[in-house]
């Protein structure tokens, strides 16, 4: 009887020592897995022919560790020396729109081991003080980065400032821009809600929406209220192509990387030349946060701040029909200059 039990226990035993080193064994395959998701060379041909302008990668193995230490300050000269480490401008800038996504755009493409993100908007080219201070200043703000990594940075206020443009081109002619939009009074209204935000927590009172977006003099489109001008991209993407041509841009629809990022993302790597690498497995949905959130790797992942996606007010439909029908001819002109539809009302 005794022996019996002593063999069930032992047969038990060998289950679940099975059971824990299968599941060792797992992790440690996954991890490696992991680890091979993230290119680690640039090995020629590897991703098929190069276009001339495609951006080749390296060794990036550190990319989550080194150069996240890095970033943080905590580089010696020796390290920066011995990585090969530099600061780059930026070859790909994501100037806007405010409320279109570009905080979402720039952490998700910075799942990508050949992007490095600034992780601050830096306000360089709309800002005078700070384009005063000249390029190299710029340059400086940048992130820690292997060479062949791209730097992207966002700073949505330069779609909409009339300086940028030209100043952006004297940088650098041929750079990459991305817009990420979303449909325009939608927009408008998260536009608002920030402010709103930010009145609350000074404890200030605010107008409502529609106070601000109708002209309570004509009863027509507040023209001047910013959150309105801002949703009339056709007129600030026109701006642009006095610089830049049409195919330096790339169109984010903010509204579907909302619900499903990945052939988004997999549309800017393509303009931005980059071999695929950002997959399903980097996004998961939160259905606590209503979002979906990054996956790093088996152990670093994380969502947008709370202050990204907040809760909208909610605003008189009649304001919301009139907004749609003011902004429909832009957004017309929008779909024709940039060959991108959206089914925006
Ligand atoms: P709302 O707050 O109106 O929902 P920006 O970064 O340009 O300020 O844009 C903010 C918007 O990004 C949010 O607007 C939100 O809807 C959108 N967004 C897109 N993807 C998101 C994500 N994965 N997590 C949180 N917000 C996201």
């Amino acid at each position: 009887m005794l022996f019996k039990q002593q063999a069930l226990l032992r047969q038990k035993l060998f289950v679940l020592g099975s059971l824990a080193i299968g599941s060792l064994l797992y992790l440690v395959a996954r991890v490696g897995s992991l680890d091979r998701l993230q290119p680690l060379c640039p090995i020629d041909g590897r991703f098929g022919p190069r276009s001339q302008d495609e951006i080749p990668l390296r060794a990036m193995q550190f990319k989550r560790g080194l150069l996240h230490e890095f970033r943080k300050g905590n580089a010696t000269k020796e390290q920066i020396r011995l990585h090969n480490l530099v600061q780059q401008l930026p070859k790909a800038i994501i100037i806007g729109v405010r409320k279109g996504g570009t905080r979402a755009l720039l952490e998700m493409l910075n799942l990508h081991p050949a992007v490095v993100k600034a992780s601050q908007e830096i306000h360089f080219f709309d800002n005078d003080e700070n384009y005063a201070k000249g390029i190299e200043w710029y340059r400086k703000k940048m992130p820690f980065s292997y060479p062949h990594q791209i730097t992207i940075e966002k700073s949505p206020a330069y779609f909409i400032t009339e300086e940028v443009p030209e100043r952006i081109y004297k940088m650098n002619s041929s750079i990459k821009l991305l817009i990420i939009v979303r449909e325009p009074t939608t927009r408008a209204i998260s536009d608002y809600t920030q402010v709103l935000e930010g009145k609350e927590r000074k404890n200030k009172t605010y107008y409502k929406f529609e106070k601000l977006a109708i002209d309570p003099n004509t009863c027509e489109v507040n023209t001047k209220y910013k959150a309105v001008r801002t949703s009339i991209y056709t007129k600030h993407l026109e701006r642009w192509l006095k610089y830049f041509p049409i195919e330096q841009f790339h169109i984010v629809d903010g509204d579907r990387l909302i619900t499903e990022p990945l052939p988004e993302l997999q549309l800017v790597e393509k303009f931005l030349n980059l071999p695929p690498r950002i997959s399903q497995y980097n996004l998961y949905f939160n259905a606590t946060r209503g979002f979906y959130c990054l996956r790093f790797n088996i152990v670093f992942n994380k969502c947008l701040a709370g202050s990204k996606g907040r809760i909208h007010p909610e605003v008189d439909t009649s304001v919301i029909t009139k907004l749609r029908k003011f902004f429909h001819p832009f957004n017309q002109k929008f779909y024709q200059i940039t060959g991108r539809t959206f089914k925006w009302p």
